[in-house]
C-alpha cells in the first residue's frame, strides 16, 4: 500500500505518494514556494531527487507553480493526454509578476500518459491505482485514485456540495469516482475527508454510533441551539456539526440516513 505524506508549505495541499518502487509528488504550490518546499522535504528526511514523477491535478497557478523548478532537479512532470493543451494555461499570470521566479514547463521533457494506460504507469512505481479524467472545476482536472480507497481530487468541488451541482460535469465526475472504492478524499484546499460508509447496511444494520450522533445533532438544531452548544453537548467535531446543519437545512425532509448518505466525516 502506498504511503501518503501531506506537504504543507503553501496554500495548496500537496502530497507525496510513495509506492514500493517509486514516488509521485501530487501537485505543487504557487511560484515562489520552492525554497519552502525544499525545506519541508529536508525536515521530512526526503530528497527532491527521490521523487520520480510530478503529477498535476490541473494546470492552475496554485497547483503547477513550481513544477518545472522541481523537475530541474530530476523528477519528471507527467502530463495526462487530456491535459496536454493546458500545460501553459497559467504562464501569463506568472510572467506578469516580475518579483517571482517562474519556470515554464519544458514541453520536450514531460512524459505524456493516457488515462487508459495509467494503471500500468502506476504499477511500475509499485502503486496500485489509476488516473481518471474528472473535469468540472476545470477541463484539465484529473484524479489519482488508489485501489485502497484514497483519492486525490485536486480542486474538484467537494462531495458535500454535490447537491448544488446536479446535472453538471462535477456530478458526472463524482459519479465516476464513487463507482470505485472511495474512503479518503484528499482535496487541493479543503480538509481531508473520510467518507461515512453505511457499514453493515447489507445485513439490515445501521452505523449505529454515527446514526445516534446525527439524530442528537438534529434534535439540538431543531431546538435552535448554536453550533458551540451542540459541540459541547455532543462532543462532535465542529465541522461535522456544520455539515449536518447545512445538509439538514438545505434538504427538505431529509432523514438521518439521508444525511449520512451525503456527508463525509472530516478531519481524520
Ligand atoms: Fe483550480
Amino acid at each position: 500500500m502506498a504511503k501518503v505524506i501531506e506537504l504543507n508549505y503553501s496554500s495548496t495541499n500537496t502530497y507525496l505518494i510513495e509506492g514500493s518502487i517509486g514516488t509521485i509528488l501530487f501537485d505543487t504550490g504557487w511560484a515562489g514556494t520552492f525554497t519552502s518546499f525544499c525545506g519541508l522535504m529536508g525536515k521530512l528526511s526526503r530528497k527532491v531527487q527521490d521523487i520520480d514523477y510530478i503529477l498535476i491535478s490541473h494546470f492552475h497557478p496554485d497547483h503547477m507553480g513550481i513544477a518545472q523548478e522541481i523537475a530541474n532537479l530530476k523528477p519528471v512532470i507527467v502530463v495526462m493526454e487530456v491535459q496536454q493543451p493546458f500545460i501553459h494555461a497559467s504562464d501569463d499570470i506568472f510572467t506578469k509578476d516580475k518579483q517571482t521566479t517562474f519556470y515554464p514547463i519544458e514541453d520536450g521533457k514531460v512524459k505524456v500518459v493516457a488515462c487508459r494506460e495509467s494503471r500500468q504507469f502506476l504499477q511500475k512505481l509499485g502503486i496500485a491505482g489509476e488516473i481518471l479524467h474528472t473535469p468540472g472545476h476545470s477541463e484539465d482536472s484529473i484524479t489519482l485514485c488508489l485501489d485502497d480507497g484514497k483519492m486525490f481530487v485536486g480542486d474538484l468541488n467537494p462531495l458535500y456540495e454535490l447537491e448544488m451541482h446536479r446535472g453538471t460535469e462535477i456530478e458526472r465526475s463524482w459519479k465516476k469516482l464513487l463507482k470505485l472504492k472511495a474512503d479518503t478524499i484528499y482535496y487541493g484546499h479543503a480538509k481531508t475527508a473520510v467518507i461515512a460508509h453505511k457499514e453493515g447496511k447489507a445485513k439490515g444494520q445501521k452505523n449505529t454510533q454515527l446514526h445516534t450522533l446525527v439524530s442528537r445533532i438534529i434534535k439540538y438544531i431543531d431546538k435552535g441551539y448554536p453550533v458551540e452548544k451542540i459541540e459541547k453537548k455532543t462532543g462532535a467535531d465542529r465541522m461535522f456539526i456544520e455539515d449536518v446543519n447545512r445538509m439538514y437545512l438545505t434538504h427538505q425532509n431529509v432523514g438521518v440516513q439521508g444525511i449520512l448518505d451525503r456527508i463525509e466525516i472530516k478531519g481524520k
